[in-house]
């Protein structure tokens, strides 16, 4: 149950205040679809206040698509509230639940803040020097012809690279088949946009990557989320999905998922590819993490497996090497490549060339691995020290140990604060993380938050778990446990 108070000397009106209340359960996933709400006159009771608040409130949370009345049954959460993206209308809008998170994370940005929130390398991983040479170099040798337009596919020494460089993966590709694209996030946009129309269904693990969900919402594609555990998406749900909802597109980062930083077990690939193959379902592989390995060995990437030509492979350099030069890659084949070639055209015309040439000199060095080799070993340091650090201060939570990539994954335990509500309380101490539900299709994550590993040095990272456990324990104390099955939350 949650403690909920009335505020009756505030100038706000009561039924603001409870469609607020109801609107913040809603968001964070407390009250979840289909969950039944009391009726009007029970909860005006509870509550203590007119029957015509609750209706206001009530119509207001209708009105907004939060819930929905079916006759003689009664009042719900609607299955698809406002911010599920699955409801999404046609236009690029942001939902109301995703902007609102988003300008929470926001309130984090202030240098006394730990900020786990981020998706980005550290500041200290970013070579600098490296890319001024590089750029400094390709200047001189190409003069012009470095800062003109560059073929839409991209410039082919580095498709030439980045297909040996695939080979490293397993990946056998010619440099025809590799489209040089702005970051992965184009990549990605680009995948859906070639194989899907408004209203079609992608399948996507759930949680996912939030930029996807973003891409879908912009390009009205409904996403139909499969859950996912320690061996990232479950597959056996995968079929009945997919007889179900009849989807164009497969999205998934098998290896380092962001957020869980899980890894697909080869069997499960395979299984994957197999009901791919049967269904002729094409799927979109996103490897931004794959480089970034710090015990053992992943499984080979789905690209590798794929023997019927369904795979098409998104990654680039951003998490390895600097995320600003936006420089990724499209693996793809035959007519399908035709067609993205065309799409990223109509896009943006070409990748800027100068970039693409001085990533080019810098993989042709040899100077990126050497860099990756040195993130990996700063970045294993650091996962050490959150994971050590969460082991002391946070035993309450719950958390697997990443094999790579830059997230960690954490579920806080259901009886105290979500995550947003943590969230808050955490930014006031000096520490933030990415909640949850910015992450799923459906609202859920209430009580789950993702940490960047690699963001902060270790003495940083500890400080912060520090900082982090404290917030929650101090919010805890106070906190009285909230019963997602029942719907009391007013008393
Ligand atoms: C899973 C995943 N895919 C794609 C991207 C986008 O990468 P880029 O910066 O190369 O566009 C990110 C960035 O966070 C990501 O986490």
């Amino acid at each position: 149950m949650l403690a909920f108070a009335l505020n009756r000397d505030s100038q706000e009106p009561l039924y603001d205040q409870l469609k607020k209340h109801l609107v913040r359960q809603i968001e964070n996933g407390i009250l979840a679809p289909g969950d039944r709400l009391p009726a009007t006159r029970e909860l005006a009771g509870q509550l203590g206040v007119a029957r015509i608040s609750v209706v206001a409130a009530y119509e207001e949370l209708k009105a907004e698509g939060y819930i929905t009345s079916q006759v003689g049954r009664g009042t719900f959460v609607a299955d698809r509230p406002p911010g599920d993206l699955a409801a999404a209308p046609l236009t690029g809008a942001m939902s109301p639940r995703n902007a609102t998170l988003r300008e929470l994370l926001t309130l984090a940005e202030r240098p006394d803040v730990i900020n786990f929130s981020h998706g980005i390398p550290a500041d200290s991983f970013l070579s600098v020097s490296l890319i001024r040479e590089a750029l400094d170099a390709v200047l001189t040798r190409d003069g012009a012809s470095a800062i003109a337009y560059e073929a839409p596919e991209g410039y082919l020494p580095l498709r030439e690279l980045v297909a040996r460089r695939m080979f490293e993966l397993g990946i056998e590709v010619a440099a025809g088949e590799v489209l040089i694209t702005g970051g992965c996030q184009q990549a990605l946009d680009l995948a859906v946009q070639a194989l899907l129309k408004p209203g079609d269904v992608l399948i996507s693990s759930n949680p996912t990557y939030a930029g996807m969900l973003d891409i879908a919402q912009a390009r009205g594609v409904t996403v139909i989320g499969i859950p996912v555990d320690p061996d990232g998406l479950q597959t056996e749900a995968l079929e009945d999905r997919i007889v179900r909802h009849r989807p164009r597109l497969l999205y998934l980062a098998p290896t380092y998922h962001n957020p869980t930083g899980s890894v697909m077990p080869l069997h499960r690939r395979r299984y994957l590819l197999d009901l791919a193959g049967r269904y002729r379902l094409p799927v979109l592989e996103d490897g931004v993490y794959s480089e970034m390995s710090y015990i053992g060995t992943p499984p080979l990437p789905l690209k590798a497996l794929d023997k019927e030509g369904l795979v098409l492979y998104a990654s680039s350099f951003s998490k390895v090497l600097l995320p600003g030069m936006r420089i990724g890659y499209l693996l793809a084949s035959g007519g399908l490549y035709q067609r993205l070639a065309r799409v990223k055209r109509a896009a943006d015309i070409c990748t800027p060339a100068l970039n693409q040439r001085a990533i080019h000199l810098v993989l042709e060095s040899g100077q990126l691995d050497e860099h990756v080799a040195q993130v990996r070993i700063a970045c294993l340091q650091r996962r050490k020290a959150m994971l050590d650090a969460l082991k002391r201060h946070f035993p309450e939570a719950q958390w697997a140990s990443p094999a790579g990539g830059m997230y960690l994954w954490l579920e806080l335990p259901i009886d105290g604060p979500t995550a947003t509500e943590l969230y808050l309380h955490a930014v006031r101490s000096g520490v933030a993380f990415a909640m949850g539900p910015l992450f799923h299709t459906d609202n859920q994550g209430g009580y789950h938050l993702r940490l960047n590993m690699s963001a902060y040095p270790p003495d940083t990272i500890r400080e912060g778990i520090r900082r982090l456990s404290s917030a929650w324990r101090e919010l805890s104390a106070g906190h009285v446990s909230t019963n997602r099955a029942s719907f009391a939350p007013f008393l």
